[in-house]
């Protein structure tokens, strides 16, 4: 029985319609928790219905990948969807989570373990997946932990393992840790690492739905994705559907850090305005609205937005795009007005460049020369060309390498040249009134 869609637009969110109910630890994260919650609730009946009918739920959802890059989900899980000349398929599910500015996965298996654990067993069973394996960020080391735990209850309790729920499928659920690697989290970097080899994105395509994990077919999908699949299949697609705009559908977690005074993650309506997400959660910007300077909203990738842009937009794929910067991680990171934002954005620079896998030449060399450049600017020890110089570097390095470090290295430069170049000229201006003052 499919749920009549309540519509909100856009926010706040009721609070029967949250899926991750526990997201702020309020109760007992374990089995019995858990299933008070709602989840387990006959997931034998999801399980039977069959893959069609999962991927349709999923399709109708209009889910889209909640790691970054929001490829269409119910599309990429039905790419598993043909024969495998034998080779065992599986999911791989992307808890690496290092975007900086980026925690909503790590609440999600702290609070929610089994809301993961279940929607690896639902969506395993869409793609016809032996089994999941769950690459979690080393540096979570307490998640990693929950995780475990969770997984033996499921075990224990015949959830997963050998004929999962009662549905006569077999499907294992592995935790793999990390080592601390930010290029680890790219899908096929995490693949390397799984085959036990050295963290390095591997060129598509092939991709992993063809040739994945051990060459095996494998879908590498973010853990948010993963854990709202079963209630979407139990509350039905329509439902989900119901939230946000076309094309930009759902709940979504969000995190909010930086110069607010209550820094928070919470699950609000896709597509919400920014402003309202600040005002709402995390008790406004220190100082009020007016003390805002910019906004990265989507995790360090993402090209920061200023203040008047900050004022209108809606939080979602579509309208980040048009605003020329992303959703990406749902990530956002307040600056306010006593920001050096010239300093922020190096201090990302220096990020990428020690993250760098160093595989391709504009990668390696190109975000080395924009970090350097960058410090400079800092200083205001540069040329005033030296801004469309780094603006080239920049476009030279995007699009031009093998995986996405490269894109979220150029954008971030991009973004603060677009909106603060009349401070990088003055920074860089004042310096030289101080020098020539000191000659
Ligand atoms: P992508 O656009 O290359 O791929 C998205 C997904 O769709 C992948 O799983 C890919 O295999 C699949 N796909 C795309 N085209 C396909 C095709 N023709 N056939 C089969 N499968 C296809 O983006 P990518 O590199 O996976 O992610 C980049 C994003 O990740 C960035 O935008 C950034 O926001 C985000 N990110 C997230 C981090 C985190 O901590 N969650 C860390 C760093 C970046
Ligand atoms: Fe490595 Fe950077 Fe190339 Fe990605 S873009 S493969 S991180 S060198």
């Amino acid at each position: 029985q499919q749920e009549t869609p309540k519509k909100t637009k856009f926010g706040p969110l009721a609070d029967q319609d949250r899926i991750f109910t526990n997201l702020y630890g309020r109760h007992d994260w374990r089995l019995k928790g858990a299933l008070k919650r709602g989840d387990w609730f006959k997931t034998k009946e999801i399980l039977d219905k069959g893959v069609e009918w999962i991927l349709n739920e999923i399709k109708v959802s209009g889910l889209r990948g909640r790691g970054g890059a929001g490829f269409p989900t119910g599309m990429k899980w039905s790419f598993m969807n043909k024969p495998s000349d034998g080779r065992p398929k599986y999911l791989v599910v992307n808890a690496d989570e290092g975007e900086p500015g980026t925690c909503k996965d790590r609440e999600i298996m702290r609070n929610d373990p089994h809301k993961l654990i279940e929607g690896c067993l639902v969506a395993g069973r869409a793609m016809g997946a032996r089994a999941a394996y769950i690459y979690i960020r080393g540096e979570f080391y307490n998640e990693s932990s929950n995780l475990q735990v969770a997984i033996n209850e499921a075990y224990a309790a015949g959830l997963i393992g050998r004929n999962a729920c009662g549905s006569g499928y077999d499907f294992d659920v592995f935790v793999m840790r990390g080592a601390g690697a930010y290029i680890c989290g790219e899908e096929t970097a995490l693949i390397e690492s799984i085959e036990g080899k050295q963290g390095k994105p591997r060129l598509k395509p092939p991709f992993p739905a063809d040739v994945g994990v051990f060459g095996c077919p494998t879908t590498v999908a973010n853990v948010e994705t993963v854990a709202v699949a079963p209630t979407i299949c139990r509350r039905g697609g329509t439902w989900f559907l119901s939230f946000g705009r076309e094309r930009n559908s759902g709940t979504k977690l969000f995190n909010i850090s930086g110069h607010v005074n209550n820094p928070c993650t919470v699950e609000e309506e896709m597509s919400i305005p920014l402003k309202e997400l600040i005002e709402r959660h995390a008790g406004g910007v220190r100082g009020g609205w007016d003390n805002l300077l910019c906004v990265i909203p989507g995790g360090s990738s993402t090209p920061l937005i200023p203040r008047h842009v900050c004022d209108t937009v809606l939080m979602d794929f579509d309208a980040l795009v048009q605003a020329q910067t992303g959703l990406g991680t749902a990530a956002l990171i307040v600056m306010d007005k006593s920001t050096d934002v010239i300093r922020a954005i190096a201090r990302l620079m220096e990020f990428y460049k020690h993250e760098s896998c160093g595989q391709c030449t504009p990668c390696r060399e190109g975000v080395d020369w924009m970090n350097k450049m960058m410090w400079r600017f800092v200083k205001g020890d540069a040329q005033a060309a030296e801004i469309d110089m780094i603006w080239e570097i920049s476009k030279q390095i995007e699009g031009h390498t093998i995986c996405a470090l490269g894109d979220g290295a150029a954008w971030p430069v991009q973004g603060l040249i677009r909106h603060f170049r009349p401070i990088m000229e003055s920074r860089i201006a004042d310096f030289k009134q101080k020098q020539q003052a000191h000659a």
